[in-house]
């Protein structure tokens, strides 16, 4: 009887829970994620097998905390992490780079939701300005290089930026439109004190939006940061990476990270 009973609550409970989560449940991303995990258990979708590992990882790690004398206090907004954003740890090495450095001018390369472009502007405060430029969706199968399968994810989206617009920090924000492979970055050339690349993962525009990141530096100084080096996902990107590490002497002190898929590098 006390088993019946038992089975009879789960029951209704569980009814209750499915109820909930096909009806206003959906609206939370949480609940989504629970709907897509019942679909993994019941055999009607295979997991994402991650791919077997990728290219040696050449550039050098360090840890977070070499890069400062002291880490600075940071801000960290819009903590969710969507699938395309850095981590949550290195939302924070990136905060904390730019409270350090204190720029006046900013350049990110791939916009995606602004999560960056939002923390960078938030940590280096209202004297600095930040552009950031992304692929509006109906160009992508127009780039000027072959973009990266799984690129177009990222690409095709409602808007760019969603995480800044309206934010009290988007005054300090100007959100381009473009290609990076055939974008004019000649306004913002020698400009910038920190760059961000973060835009298509391809071995050529990684290596194309490295030589826009040089152009956009500062002459006396600045800092250039990449996403995705070793992430097992975007091997060519690593590869590219790899080869400007080798066969640049200037990036001899570009350092990874370490817990991170960033790469830092110095002027
Ligand atoms: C991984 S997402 C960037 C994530 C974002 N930086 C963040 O930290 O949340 C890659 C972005 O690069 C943009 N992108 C891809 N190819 C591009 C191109 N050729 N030129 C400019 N942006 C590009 C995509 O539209 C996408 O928004």
């Amino acid at each position: 009887m006390t088993k019946a009973f038992t089975f009879i609550k789960r029951y209704l409970l569980s009814l209750a829970g499915c109820l909930y989560l096909l009806t206003v449940g959906v609206l939370r991303r949480e609940h989504r994620e629970i709907l897509h995990e019942i679909t993994f258990r019941l055999g009607l979708r295979k997991r994402p097998v991650p791919p077997p590992s990728g290219p040696t990882l050449l550039i050098p790690v360090t840890e977070a905390k070499a890069l400062f004398s002291a880490p600075p206090l940071v801000s960290v907004l819009e903590q969710d992490v969507a699938d395309g954003n850095v981590s949550g740890y290195e939302l924070l090495v990136i905060s904390q780079l730019i409270a350090d450095l204190k720029p006046k001018a900013c350049f990110e390369i791939g916009t995606f939701d602004g999560r960056t472009t939002l923390n960078m502007a938030a940590n280096a405060g209202t004297d600095c300005h930040v552009y950031t430029l992304d692929l509006p969706q109906e160009e992508v199968d127009k780039t000027g290089l072959k973009i990266a399968t799984g690129d177009e994810q990222f690409i095709k989206k409602e808007s760019s930026g969603a995480r800044f617009s309206g934010s009290p920090w988007a005054k300090n924000i100007t959100q381009l439109y473009g290609d990076s492979a055939t974008f004019d970055f000649s306004p913002y050339e020698g400009k910038m004190d920190v760059v961000f690349v973060d835009g298509a993962h391809s071995y050529d525009y990684v290596k194309s939006d490295t030589a826009v990141a040089l152009r956009l530096l500062k002459p006396e100084g600045g800092l250039i940061l990449w996403h995705d080096y070793g992430s097992p996902y975007w091997k060519d990107l690593t590869r590219s990476l790899n080869d400007l590490y080798e066969g640049t002497p200037s990036f001899k002190s570009m350092r990874n990270v370490m817990g991170t898929v960033l790469v830092v590098w110095r002027k």
